[in-house]
């Protein structure tokens, strides 16, 4: 089939791709402040809009939380179906005087869009969008019948998406689903990544006296909630970076020597990550590299730890409560609920005398591992190659997309994470940005996905 008329298409309209992006990253839509609900609809109605436009049959379904966008070409059962996931809301942006442009008055300098949200989600989105419209405005007949689902609390751990996927199975029937949600290997290098980290957050509440006592008149003689946490969040690893909860690792599947083969020989090192995070030092669980660490090895880690007097000057206190968050990204064939009921125990166990502790769980999500081998991996490697003109790799991830072990179960289809943006996008931090090649590169491939995938 030819593309060309498509890829002419993509090419003269890039320049309006792009401000039609910077309208959708406009809106505030972050998903974990009920102030913004108003926005998330906007962002909702702004799909909704792009898609009738497209002469698409268009759903916005009403749930409890935030809207779902439902979108689909007419189908055609002669061709395979892809399923497009992805999501509208975006993170909080505090710290807010750490952007050196506002995050919802989206900025395009040297070949770069600037905005909360341009990476993570709405531009990987968009580019799938944009790919569609280049087929229809160009008359081109479609390789693939094609459906969106589009969630507006991927950010915020809402489960609507959850329940829609389960009890609309047969209408969200599909041979593929394709998520751009995560990030390319580096600059040069698009990847397919096969395996998404689980979450299991957990929220420890340390009480001790009924209000703050002076700590003169009273230290030593009560325990302090602040030394508690100290103790228990020291206990969670040891000085090699293992971490101590009895069974955290029982179901971690190892990696295989191919992997831990193919992991070597991308072009990472230390330096890079120096660079990208601008950590004094690699550090990690002893006898793994540093891709094997981010990649395929749990983790537990300090969100947030609170307590006491942490304002200017002295002020001498026992404080009544301290907490911390924490969380464990998780590998496969980890359970976040098992984690979860480790972690309240030892806790439990290892807690100092004289405090009371709750142990709360927050948020889980299921680790995910997609087969390499499947027709629709190749079909998926082939459209990146095409798209971005460089060879691809197949990558993992240390971040989560909760909904992807669902469509896994419900709809049994292979989930392709083919990613645009970069590790160094800024993604849940200030000055979140988005490469406009990469974004153009992806309207490419998502074209090249059509054919690809019907072959
Ligand atoms: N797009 C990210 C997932 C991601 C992060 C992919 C980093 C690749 C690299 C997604 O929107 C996200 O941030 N997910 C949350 C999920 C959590 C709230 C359950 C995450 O990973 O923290
Ligand atoms: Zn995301």
């Amino acid at each position: 089939m030819n593309l060309e008329r498509v890829m002419d298409y993509i090419e003269a309209n890039e320049q309006s791709f792009v401000d039609q992006l910077v309208n959708f990253l406009k809106i505030p839509s972050i998903s974990a402040q009920s102030k913004h609900r108003p926005d998330l609809e906007k962002a909702a109605d702004f799909l909704v809009r792009e898609f009738n436009r497209l002469g698409l049959t268009v759903e916005k379904i009403k749930t409890d939380g935030n809207p779902l966008v439902y979108a689909e070409t007419p189908p055609d059962p002669s061709r395979p179906t892809l399923l497009v996931y992805g999501h509208y809301d975006v993170q909080p942006v505090d710290p807010l005087e750490l952007w050196k442009n506002p995050p919802f008055e989206p900025k395009v300098e040297n070949g770069v869009i600037y905005a909360r949200g341009s990476s993570d989600d709405k531009g990987q989105l968009y580019a799938h969008i944009k790919a569609l419209e280049a087929y229809l405005r160009t008359g081109t007949e479609l390789p693939a019948n094609v459906k969106f689902i589009i969630e507006g609390e991927e950010e915020c751990g809402g489960h609507n998406v959850y329940t829609y996927t389960e009890q609309n199975a047969d209408k969200l029937a599909c041979d593929a689903v394709i998520i751009s949600d995560t990030t390319m290997f580096d600059a040069d290098t698009p990847a397919i990544c096969y395996s998404l980290k689980g979450l299991c957050f957990m929220e420890i509440r340390v009480k001790g006296p009924a209000q703050d006592l002076h700590s003169g008149s009273f230290g030593g003689t009560v325990q302090n909630p602040g030394n508690a946490v100290a103790t228990i969040v020291a206990r969670l690893k040891n000085s090699r970076g293992q971490v101590k909860i009895p069974g955290f690792y029982d179901d971690v599947l190892d990696l295989d020597q191919s992997e831990r083969d193919a992991f070597a020989s991308l072009n990472y090192s230390d330096r890079v990550l120096r660079q990208e995070t601008g950590a004094p030092r690699a550090w990690g669980e002893a006898g793994y590299t540093t891709l094997e660490r981010m990649w395929a090895r749990p983790t537990c880690d300090v969100n947030g730890i609170w307590g006491g007097y942490s304002g200017e000057g002295a002020k001498t206190i026992i404080p009544a409560s301290a907490g911390a968050k924490v969380s464990m990204r998780l590998v496969p064939n980890q359970k976040p609920a098992e984690i979860a009921a480790a972690f309240e125990k030892y806790v439990r166990r290892i807690a100092p005398r004289g405090v009371a502790v709750e142990v709360l769980n927050l948020h889980n999500a299921n680790p995910v591992l997609v087969p390499r081998d499947s027709a629709m991996m190749q079909a998926g490697m082939r459209a990146l190659e095409k798209g971005f003109n460089r060879k691809p790799v197949f990558i993992r991830e240390g971040g989560s997309i909760p909904i992807v072990g669902t469509f896994q179960k419900a709809l049994r289809a292979p989930v392709l994470l083919l990613g645009l943006g970069l590790s160094t996008d800024n993604i849940h931090s200030p000055n979140e940005k988005f490469h406009v090649s990469n974004f153009v590169n992806g309207i490419r491939t998502a074209a090249h996905l059509l054919v690809e995938a019907s072959k």
